[in-house]
Order: C-alpha cells, then structure tokens, then sequence
C-alpha cells in the first residue's frame, strides 16, 4: 500500500480514478478529478468499509459496502447511509509527485447538500415541513433539510419513544451483541423539532395532523414516513408473553433479555428478519430452530440456488430448518406443527413479513394500492400523494421505479433513506424525479448480500462465479429484462451496476398511479 507521505508519481494516477494508501498509518484515497489531485480519509464514515475498494461516480466516491455516496470535492456524505463527512488531507505536487502533505484537517463541515444534485439553501418555499415517522426515511429527510438550511420549521413525529437509530443492527450487530444500544443511534442528532406520540388523523383540507393527545400540528407539506408493522400469527398461544416480533430497538431489546435465561428458540417464518435472527441468536450460543412453509428459504426473492446456499450458510452453523411446515399452536414452552412434530422452544420470534402502515393515509382519502398489488401508499415520480404538498416514502410508497419499468414498494433501509434525501432536496428547489434503484443488504453470519433492483417473479438468470462458494453474482430476469442484480463475496459489481441503472432511461412510460406491478 502506498505512502502518500513519501508521494507518488502524478502518472500513476489517471484523470477521474482513485488509489488507496495512507498516510501517517491512517488509511487514506488519493484521488484526481478535474486535473486535480484531493485526498480523503480512506474508511467510510457509515461503518468504516474500505473506500479505496469502492468506485468513482460522477464526482462522488461511492462505499462497496452499503452504498454511502461522498463529494468527491467535499468530502461531504451525499447519500445514506452515512450522514458524517470524510476528512480531508491536504496534498501538493512537486517535481511530478503528488504527496499527502499535511496532517488531517478538521472534518469538513457540511454546509449543504447542494453537491451534485442542487439545492439553494434557504430557498425552499416549503415552510413548515410535518414529518410522520422517524425511521429510515423520515430521519434521513429531517437530517438533510437541517443540513441544507431549510428556511421553515420542521417537526418530526413518532410513536417511537427511542431517539432515532438504525433499525438493521436490531436484527444483526446489536442483537449479537456486537454494538451498543447508543452506538445504534443515528448520528448526527437532528436539529428538527421531535414529538413523540403517534399521529392519529390527517386533515387534508386544513392541513394539519392530529396527534393522539389531541395536539393539532399544521404543515405546509407532510411527509408520511410510517413504515410497516410486523405481521402476527393468529394461531393459538401466540399471543403468549413469549411470542416476540422484531421491528424497533426496544424489541431487539426483549429478544436480548430473552436469550439471556433461554436455551432454545423458534423462528416462525424463514423471512430476511427471520433468518437474520436466527443467525444472531445462533451466535449468543443458543438452540435456534427455523419452522417456515416454504422448501428453499428466500426462494422468491433470490432463486433457489441461492436460497439453499443460504439455508448451507445456517446449517453449518448449527441452525436446524423444518421446511414445509405451519406451526398449528403454542403452549408456551412447545410448538406443535401442521404434522403433529412438535419443537421445544423457550421464546418465539415471528418473521412473517411486514404490513406497510398506510392506515392514516387511507383514512385521509390518499390513494392507496389494494393488498392484492402489495399495498401501499401511491405516489407520483416525485412521490407526491393524490393530495397535493403530501408525500409518502420508504416502506409504505408505492411509487413508478425507472428500472422495474412498473409502480412498486419495497422494504429497504436505504431506499428509504434516500428517498428522504431526494424530497429533501426537492423540497428545497431540486425538479426532476426519483430515479435510484432499490438497494438493500443482508446478513447470515459472515455471508453477506447486496442487492440492487427489483424483481417481482424471476424469469430467469445469468449467474457469473460460483454459488456454492458464496462468491457469485447475478442478474434476474423479470418482464422480459435484467431488473435486479445480487452480488456475494463482490462488492464493485453491485456499485456499477446501482451507477448504470439509475442513469437508465425509462423502459417504458410507467404509470403514474394505480396500476398493478
Ligand atoms: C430488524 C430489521 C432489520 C432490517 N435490516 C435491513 C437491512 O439489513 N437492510 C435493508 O435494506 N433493510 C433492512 N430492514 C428494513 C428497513 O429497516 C426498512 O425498510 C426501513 O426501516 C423502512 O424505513 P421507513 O422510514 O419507511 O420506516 P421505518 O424505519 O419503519 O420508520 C417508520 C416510523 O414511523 C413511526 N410511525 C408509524 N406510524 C406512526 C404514527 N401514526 N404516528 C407516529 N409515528 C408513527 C414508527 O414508530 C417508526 O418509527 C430491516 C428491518 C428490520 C425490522
Ligand atoms: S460502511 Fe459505507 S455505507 Fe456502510
């Protein structure tokens, strides 16, 4: 690895790539853009991925682990998941080298967000921004509106007593043990107004919310940011003290107290969540059994290939699998499944997918997508409601994606971030539409998946490497094109391939509202 401290030659590095070194032991990118030559702090500031592995794109430098997106001319953090900038070295060319010259300078301090995708700070004219929900989306909106010196008020609702925080170590790192409950909150705090209760009604013509204490809260625009609730088992014993779900900090929080003085427990549903948690609760050493009805875990989603290497991953592990099987009841210490099998279990968690909370947009008169077409709030391609100045994002937007070619919702912690982030900037004088592909990540002990676009019924693959060996990637075939892409054990494929889709034109003229995908 270079030493920038000793220089490099300027032929070495071409216009527009990067190369990672350090400087004074720290890990640092070199990088020339425009015939200039910048460095940054080499760790991604989301959770320290090696940014020297990631890739240049369109002035911003992009992390191969979970798709952070950095100015290359700022070192600001120009899309979630990281909120934090990089830090800036200094650098200087002499006699046809350029070296690192100096010791880091203080973290640039983020004054916009006006880096690529424009934004006047101050401009905006959307007053009082009311945000219900302060999950993914809904923070990732305040935050950048706080950023971006949004000149009105914004008020951040949530009937989620926790400080925001990140909802994707509930089920991994800080259900392992791995992180603390205060590392799990979202950094920087905000500088919006945060109310905690839950919002109860939306007046659309007076445009305000009404709050379950009875508070009535005006906005000039209002983003819907809810997210979804995990679906229950209607089934008997399973409303039993020991039947846990697993959305928020606070049910990470149950499951841990309940491993503690637990030796077996049951997994009902062989979900992402589900699966994850099996794997975390694996590693804090106990039995851990998944009951699910399918025959290949995650099959739909990812084909069964890869749904049986990610059932091998679990195996290996010591988690045991009764596929094609329902639970039939609980009694509180035993399940017994749709073949009279029974599983011995201290605790439950269920993984049976999530609904999308669209109850206070549907009593508002918003259209929404029946449960048939996968529900959900519908938007237009800037994600505006059927009410005018009202949004919806993340979990519960149904909204026209440019690659799918089709209205679609999806459940992703950085989709919804960055959905929050594009109103944000749209709110704030920024045209155009909404044009980033899904992305999400998983986690099965050390196997790792990304995953870029949207299939709704794979149609076919094109696999490159090899499966078995959990170093592949591959493209899905869906309505007659390749519209999602997974990657494991690579990381630069994914990232090249999020560039190129959400530089695609439009497949086809989708629909604004209201069609079936
Ligand atoms: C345990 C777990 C792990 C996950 N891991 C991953 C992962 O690794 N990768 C990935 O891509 N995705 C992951 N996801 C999915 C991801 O977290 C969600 O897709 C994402 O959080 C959705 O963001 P959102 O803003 O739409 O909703 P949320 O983050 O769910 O936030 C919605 C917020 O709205 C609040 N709210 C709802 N209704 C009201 C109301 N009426 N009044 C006031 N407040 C209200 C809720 O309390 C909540 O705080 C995971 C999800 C879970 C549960
Ligand atoms: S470590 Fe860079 S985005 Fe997560």
């Amino acid at each position: 690895m270079s030493d920038f401290a000793l220089g490099v030659a300027v032929e070495e590095l071409e216009e527009g790539q990067m190369l990672a070194g350090e400087f004074a032991g720290e890990p640092v990118v070199l990088i020339r853009q425009n015939g200039r030559f910048c460095a940054w702090s080499g760790n991604c500031t989301h959770l320290g991925a090696p940014l020297g592995e990631g890739l240049l794109v369109d002035g911003q430098l992009r992390c191969p682990w979970h798709h952070a997106r950095f100015s290359v001319s700022s070192g600001e953090a120009v899309g979630a998941p990281a909120f934090q900038p990089l830090t800036r070295y200094m650098t200087a060319v002499t006699d046809g080298r350029v070296f690192v010259a100096a010791a880091p300078t203080l973290k640039v301090q983020p004054v916009s967000a006006k880096h690529e995708r424009p934004v006047a700070a101050g401009s905006g004219q959307a007053g009082r921004v009311v945000i219900i929900g302060a999950g993914a989306g809904g923070y990732a909106c305040a935050e950048l509106l706080g950023r971006a010196g949004h000149a009105g008020t914004v008020t951040l609702i949530s009937d989620d007593p926790d400080p925001p925080y990140d909802r994707t170590v509930c089920s991994k790192q800080y259900l392992i043990g791995m992180t603390s409950r205060e590392a799990s909150l979202m950094s920087p705090a905000l500088a919006a107004e945060r109310r905690t209760g839950r919002a109860v009604a939306i007046d659309v013509g007076d445009r305000s919310v009404r709050l379950k204490n009875g508070e009535r809260v005006p906005f000039d625009v209002l983003v819907l940011a809810t997210g979804g609730d995990p679906v229950r088992a209607d089934l008997p014993g399973f409303d039993g003290p020991n039947v846990h779900v697993l959305r928020t900090l606070a049910d990470a929080d149950a499951l841990i107290a309940a491993a503690g003085t637990a030796r077996r427990v049951a997994i009902v549903g062989a979900s992402f969540i589900g699966l994850e948690a099996a794997a975390s609760l694996k590693q804090r050493k106990l039995d851990v059994h998944v009951i699910a009805p399918d025959d290949v875990p995650l099959k739909k989603v990812l084909g069964a290939e890869v749904g049986r290497m990610i059932r091998m991953v679990h195996e290996e592990q010591g988690v045991v699998f009764h596929l094609g099987r329902r639970c039939k009841s609980f009694d509180g210490s035993r399940l017994t499944l749709d073949d009279e099998s029974t599983v011995e279990a201290d605790f439950v968690v269920l993984g049976l997918g999530v609904r999308p909370r669209t109850e206070l947009a549907a009593a508002a008169g918003l259209e929404c997508a029946p449960t048939s077409q996968g529900g959900g709030v519908v938007v237009n391609g800037r994600l505006e409601t059927s009410a005018a100045g009202i949004f919806a994002i993340g979990d519960i937007a149904r909204y026209p994606d440019v690659h799918a070619g089709q209205p679609i919702r999806v459940e992703h912690w950085v989709h919804a971030q960055r959905q929050g982030q594009y109103l944000a900037r749209a709110l704030l004088g920024k045209a155009g539409e909404y044009r980033d592909p899904p992305f999400f990540w998983s986690a099965h002990f050390d196997t790792g998946l990304k995953y870029v676009g949207h299939v709704g019924s794979i149609e076919g693959t094109r696999v490159e490497g090899e499966i078995a060996k959990r170093e592949f990637t591959i493209g899905y075939m869906g309505k007659g094109e390749e519209r999602a892409f997974v990657t494991c054990g690579r990381d630069l494929p994914a990232l090249t391939v999020e560039a190129e889709w959400e530089g695609a034109d439009p497949i086809e003229a989708a629909p604004v509202r209201g069609t079936a995908g």
